[in-house]
């Protein structure tokens, strides 16, 4: 697998060998810091991280997955430079390129990031857009690995918010052979770009792509079952209508009965509880939620470690 220089933006970008690779090699990374090994596949590079929007793992799985990968990061918000205002995304993409090896960025518009790649001359990793969220998914599969080994067959089950990480979601599991069942309210549905994408890669790999209405007919016989928030960053004016429409959409252990007796709960965090997941249901499954969060260090330095 030779992916230098490329960037990280849609998970369907790369084949679907390049994805397995890059998940075995996030696996090995991470036995490698598990055993406490010196890592200098990075060394002396620089990855720049630009962020429109907040974030806790993200920020912190990508600063301490370059360390360990010998490398260093810079972070830098929207207040000190604004591109598009201050200086357009053109020149400030050009400036960067001049100063580090790879930028990561978080923004609203997805072609914001795009046009971030198009201008830069080093490989740019999409940390989030009001599209998608690649990385979250390369982290999600690799935790679906570590608790079921065989991903190929399982049943993920997603309920709630047609969103960035549904999107990413829809096109990971089809193209690792992941069964994906999504239950959304009216008007808030998978995004129907993601659903045809991801009918193609499940014809290839064999697997399921299932849309309904009832969060319980999603959830019978799943092996993940998975939320996100109901209203997410730059959506807040909607937050007391979402409440509403989403009532019947919450992760609890009624609904979390109706799954295969095989079975975790994961989130992409972070999680408002009494809303999309009950508080005790949280809980109880704070162990591979925690461990999918952590899963985003060694799936992002897998990415760093070979696009870098
Ligand atoms: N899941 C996720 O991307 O979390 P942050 O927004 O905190 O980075
Ligand atoms: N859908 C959420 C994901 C946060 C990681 C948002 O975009 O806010």
């Amino acid at each position: 697998m030779n992916l230098k220089g490329r960037d990280f933006i849609n998970l369907e970008d790369f084949t679907k060998e390049e994805l397995h690779e890059l998940i075995d090699l996030a696996a090995e990374l991470k036995a490698k810091i598990k055993n406490g090994e010196q890592i200098d596949i990075c060394k002396n590079k620089t990855l720049l991280m630009y962020f429109e929007k907040p974030s806790l793992r993200t920020r912190l799985s990508f600063e301490t997955g370059i360390n360990k990968l010998g490398g260093s990061a810079l972070f830098i918000t929207k207040a000190e430079i604004d591109p598009g205002k201050r200086e357009s995304i053109e020149d400030t993409a050009r400036v960067m390129s001049k100063f580090v090896d790879a930028l990561t960025i978080r923004t609203f518009a997805h072609s914001d990031v795009e046009k971030f790649a198009k201008w830069s001359s080093v490989p740019v990793i999409n940390a989030l857009t009001d599209k998608s969220h690649p990385c979250q998914i390369m982290a999600d599969i690799l935790t679906i690995k570590e608790y079921f080994n065989d991903v190929k067959g399982k049943k993920l089950a997603y309920v709630g918010d047609g969103n960035n990480v549904l999107h990413s979601l829809l096109i990971g599991c089809s193209m690792f052979g992941i069964n994906i069942a999504v239950a959304t309210p009216e008007g808030y549905e998978a995004p129907e770009d993601a659903v045809a994408l991801a009918k193609k890669f499940a014809g290839e790999t064999g697997s399921k792509v299932e849309i309904f209405r009832d969060a319980k007919d999603a959830v019978k016989g799943a092996n993940v079952i998975y939320t996100d928030t109901w209203t997410s960053m730059g959506q807040e004016d909607e937050a007391n209508i979402r409440r509403i429409v989403f009532r019947n959409y919450q992760v609890n252990d009624d609904l979390v009965a109706l799954a295969d007796k095989n079975h975790i709960v994961m989130h992409c965090l972070p999680a408002h509880k009494g809303e999309e997941i009950d508080a005790d249901t949280f809980e109880k499954y704070a162990e591979p939620l925690f461990n999918q969060a952590e899963n985003r260090r060694y799936a992002q330095m897998a990415v760093m470690a070979a696009i870098m």
